[in-house]
């Protein structure tokens, strides 16, 4: 059975965007093995002085850590690790402040790199998870799809971006305007669900 990581961070009780994956995870449980990483609970360690370096020098100079160095690095390795081990990843997020939440970019400052999940070749640098499929399922409270928003609607570019880093061909299913259009937001994420079955037939 293909493998699925689903990568959830929808820390608002009563989340809107959660209805999207608990859809997607009911209606395809049974197709693939369902790995949830809960990154409000398993969260990625930023890229700070004290691990930033021993990565930079392991992943880009060879420079092997000190054990000390390692167990600062294991974390955000492990988060690499399962990426490399999966078939495909669901990224379930909010849109923060017009961009993906700072713990899901962390996420993605974890398991891009270089050396362990992108590969440097004369040609730069080329993502070695081309059998791997992504998407993201996201919601914003205004509507940022519209023409007057959405030159301000950066978090589907952003997760694009990295997932094309990664090598990883990838795409976004979105609600947007889950304030704006209160009154119709149950159409909305029904909406949104049968985006997810289109995808599921597609993928599984
Ligand atoms: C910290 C924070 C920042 C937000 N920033 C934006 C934003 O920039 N643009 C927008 O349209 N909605 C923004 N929203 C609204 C959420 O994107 C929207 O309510 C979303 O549907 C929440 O998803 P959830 O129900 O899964 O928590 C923000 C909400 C929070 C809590």
């Amino acid at each position: 059975m293909k493998k699925t990581l689903v990568v959830n961070y929808t820390p608002r009780e009563g989340s809107n965007t959660k209805k999207m994956l608990d859809h997607f995870i009911d209606r395809n449980k049974d197709k693939t093995e369902i790995t949830v990483l809960d990154l409000t609970e398993n969260t990625p360690d930023l890229l700070l002085r004290d691990n930033l370096n021993p990565m930079v020098a392991r992943n880009f100079a060879g420079i092997a850590p000190s054990e000390d160095q390692q167990k600062l690095l294991n974390k955000n390795d492990g988060f690499a690790d399962q990426l490399m081990a999966t078939d495909y990843v669901v990224v379930v997020t909010p849109i923060y402040n017009y961009s993906l939440p700072a713990t899901v970019k962390a996420w993605f400052d974890a398991i891009i790199q270089p050396g362990k999940t992108l590969a440097m070749t004369e040609k730069g640098l080329k993502g070695l998870s081309e059998n791997t499929k992504a998407v993201l399922l996201t919601t914003s409270g205004g509507d940022l799809g519209s023409d007057a928003m959405k030159h301000l609607e950066l978090a589907t570019p952003l997760a694009k971006a990295c997932f094309d880093l990664l090598g990883i061909p990838s795409e976004a299913i979105t609600v947007f305007g889950t304030q704006q259009y209160g009154d119709k937001l149950d159409d909305l994420i029904e909406a949104s669900k049968e985006e997810i079955n289109v995808l599921s037939e597609k993928w599984y």
